[in-house]
């Protein structure tokens, strides 16, 4: 690592403040602006961390104008034709590729957390017919805490990696509950023979009345698209993990306020935005008054699965996914998938379009992502609860780095405050 020099000057008084440039092993340098408060009593603003690295991580890599995305320093597009969902996790957590032996150890530790207590299962009872079931798992999961807080020491490293196993095992069992409590029909158990997607998909479609042929093309692509939204540095969610987690709260409610933030719509909840967006349009012929609407900027509609804050270049993992669309759909049998063809029509318009070249949008992750889920059968409401079970993975690997670090201090930004100044208080009845 190399560090260079800058100093700050205020013009008027002639005051200064020395900073040094941090490199890291790729990306942008980043500026230490430790001093500043102290030197010059400023401190920085940025709102939306345009420009502001939070923390030092070794987890993720992306170069937004290259559209590179590394993870531990594996290119995306090798790891998703050659890798697993749960070697990827094992790969975030633990820093490097398992040997086979880790990987079959860290796979029957997964395989043997899925279930959970039978008492939170109950919980799902409280939930309301058509309750969003990104509102359930973010409860159920914050309700984790209630069942694992004794016996967590986040800076025990065995407690930390048991909580590793039991989080990523047991959402595809919350998210399947919450799945079934929608559908109104009973809960499907876990079955720890089958290998995660197939457990997965199993505990989604299965009743007690009929057993789930699992459709081994399905469990792939699953499994791909877990892959491919595995982690992607501090985006919103991971920072909320981060910034919750350096509380010291416990790890299960940490987790759980990564899920909320992952449900807005300009985060993780665009996958289901897009599909609602793409019925809306509807047919071909009405791309371009849609996208006369958003360029219009009225109504505030946006083309969802397109733009980011990092990419101002193709997203790889969408390119990934609409390889993986043409595949899948193929293999399902939905060759003339209307939404699918509506998608792609769409993405080529947009990407001839001056607004969207200007402003280098290109379609992201979850372009097309609902359209795999959709033939896959996964219910709309369903789309971010998928992503959360795969963000999973970076959420956990992102809070362990940062609770293993010794120089970890609790996350507390500062503000430009623009209220009222100092002011006596008024008795209510001397107010007008
Ligand atoms: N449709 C139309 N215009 C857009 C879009 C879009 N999808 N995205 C950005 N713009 C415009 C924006 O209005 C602004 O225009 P102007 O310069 O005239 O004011 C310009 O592009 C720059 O956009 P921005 O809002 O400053 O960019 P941002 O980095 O703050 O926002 C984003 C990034 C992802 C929130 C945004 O692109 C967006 O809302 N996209 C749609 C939602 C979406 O697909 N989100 C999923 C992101 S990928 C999955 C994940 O990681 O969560």
């Amino acid at each position: 690592m190399t560090t260079k020099k800058y100093e700050l000057v205020e013009l008027d008084s002639g005051r200064k403040s020395a900073m040094e440039a941090r490199s890291g092993t790729l990306g942008p340098d980043c500026l230490n602006i430790a001093g500043l408060s102290k030197d010059l009593g400023l401190f920085t603003f940025d709102p939306g961390f345009m420009a502001t690295a939070a923390c030092e991580s070794r987890v993720t890599f992306i170069d937004g104008d290259e559209g590179v995305l590394l993870y531990r320093g594996y290119p995306i597009e090798q790891i998703a034709t050659k890798s697993s969902f749960i070697e990827v996790a094992y790969l975030l957590i633990h820093g490097e590729l398992p040997t086979s032996q880790q990987l079959e150890q860290f796979d029957h530790a997964i395989r043997y957390h899925t279930m959970i207590n039978e008492s939170l299962l109950r919980f799902f009872n409280g939930f309301h017919h058509d309750a969003h079931p990104m509102a359930m798992v973010s409860a159920v999961i914050a309700s984790m805490a209630a069942f694992y807080h004794d016996s967590m020491d986040n800076h025990n490293p065995r407690h930390r990696e048991i909580f590793a196993h039991r989080i990523l095992a047991k959402i595809p069992t919350i998210a399947a509950a919450s799945f079934k409590h929608n559908r109104g029909q009973p809960f499907i158990y876990p079955r720890n023979d089958l290998d995660y997607c197939s457990n997965m998909l199993r505990m989604f479609f299965a009743t007690p009345a009929a057993e789930y042929e699992v459709d081994p093309v399905a469990a792939q692509a699953l499994d791909l698209l877990l892959i491919l939204h595995a982690d992607h540095e501090q985006n919103a969610s991971t920072s909320t993990v981060r910034l919750a987690g350096s509380t010291g709260t416990n790890p299960y409610a940490a987790i759980s306020s990564g899920v909320s933030a992952l449900w807005g719509p300009a985060h993780g909840g665009a996958n289901e935005a897009v599909l609602a967006m793409l019925e809306e349009i509807g047919t071909v012929d009405n791309i371009q008054k849609f996208l006369a609407r958003v360029k219009d900027k009225q109504g505030n509609t946006k083309l969802m699965g397109f733009g980011h804050r990092v990419y101002k270049n193709f997203d790889p993992r969408a390119k990934i996914i609409r390889e993986m669309c043409h595949k899948v759909l193929a293999r399902l049998g939905h060759t003339d998938n209307p939404l699918f063809e509506l998608a792609l029509r769409l993405e080529e318009i947009a990407l001839k379009d001056e607004y969207f070249i200007a402003r280098k949008l290109y379609p992201n992750v979850d372009f097309y992502s609902g359209v795999i889920y959709s033939a896959l059968g996964i219910p709309r409401s369903m789309f971010t609860v998928m992503f959360a079970i795969a963000r999973t993975a970076g959420w956990v690997a992102h809070w362990q780095e940062m609770i293993a670090d010794p120089a970890m201090k609790i996350g507390r930004p500062r503000q430009l405050y623009t209220g009222p100044v100092q002011r006596e208080y008024v008795d209510i009845e001397k107010r007008d």
